[in-house]
């Protein structure tokens, strides 16, 4: 039997990342995007959809037979409020309504860890940070990861859909300077991660850290580890590279760094 998974953003950094590790013999990845996206490498099984997440036809098409949806796309850093709303949270409405009337059972979505960005990292803990630590967001676009979560809660209480948020840390080839020492998504991890999404039987509501096992983490991987995450990389073996050429960049001091000193509304270098 094939199961297709429906990924949107699939042309974004994450999505590019997840092409080739999310493949596996019986599964098709619905690859969907505003951007055009290279055609199928030999033996890739692959659809290519091209449609915004903020359009309900498209995502109620795009939905149709699929086993799951993984949500990346959208405005993945600040940007004005309006773009913010009808992007992010919208499109983050019109993904699961159209999850809800395709009859997807499951939806991943990507939250971040600017949805709890103006927390102080001293405040973590020995176990660090629950993956349910309450909003505090420090930009329209952790708002917005807020909002992210709370439709996914909603459309888990009213209508049943298995949906699990990840308060993504940061994921990219390789930890992006002192901060990402701790904040760290590998790619591989990231995988694994997805992979213990998809397969947690009836997961129900769910929200999860997205980080590597990091020496200097400050994230609770113990909820993303019950749902079957078992994390191989740390962002440790990077540390002596990012200390000699960088140094920590305002706002480290909270759990969104720069982030938490960018104008709100303004768009900010990630
Ligand atoms: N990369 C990280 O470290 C990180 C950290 C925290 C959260 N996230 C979240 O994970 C998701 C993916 O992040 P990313 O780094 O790949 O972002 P990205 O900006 O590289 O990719 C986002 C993709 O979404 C697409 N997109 C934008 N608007 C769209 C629309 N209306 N319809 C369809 N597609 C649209 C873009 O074309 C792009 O390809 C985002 O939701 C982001 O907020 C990422």
């Amino acid at each position: 039997m094939t199961e297709t998974v429906l990924v949107t953003g699939a042309a974004g950094t994450i999505g590019r990342l997840m092409r080739p590790r999310l493949a596996r013999p019986g599964r098709t990845l619905r690859l969907l995007d505003l951007l055009d996206q290279p055609p199928a490498g030999p033996g890739e099984r692959i659809e290519l959809v091209t449609a915004s997440v903020t359009d309900p036809a498209a995502m109620t098409a795009a939905c149709r037979g699929a086993a799951a949806v993984i949500h990346l796309g959208g405005i993945s850093r600040e940007a004005p409020w309006e773009q913010i709303l009808a992007v992010n949270v919208d499109g983050t409405r019109t993904v699961l309504e159209a999850a809800r009337l395709a009859g997807v059972p499951r939806v991943i979505l990507a939250s971040s860890n600017h949805a709890v960005g103006m927390r102080p990292v001293a405040e973590a803990g020995p176990g660090g940070v629950p993956a349910n630590a309450p909003p505090r967001p420090d930009t329209y676009y952790g708002v917005s990861k807020v909002a992210v979560e709370a439709l996914g809660s909603l459309y888990h209480d009213r209508f049943g859909l298995d949906v699990v948020c990840i308060r993504i840390g940061s994921c990219f080839p390789e930890p992006p300077g002192v901060r990402g020492l701790a904040t760290w998504l590998s790619p591989d991890d990231g995988a694994r991660l997805f992979e213990a999404c998809l397969a947690a039987p009836s997961p129900g509501f769910r929200v999860v850290w997205g980080a590597s096992d990091n020496t200097r983490g400050h994230y609770s991987l113990t909820e993303a580890r019950a749902l079957g995450y078992s994390p191989r990389d740390d962002a440790e073996r990077f540390a002596e590279k990012i200390l000699a050429e960088s140094a920590p960049a305002p706002g480290d001091a909270l759990l969104g760094g720069g982030f938490t000193t960018t104008p709100v509304g303004e768009p900010n270098p990630l």
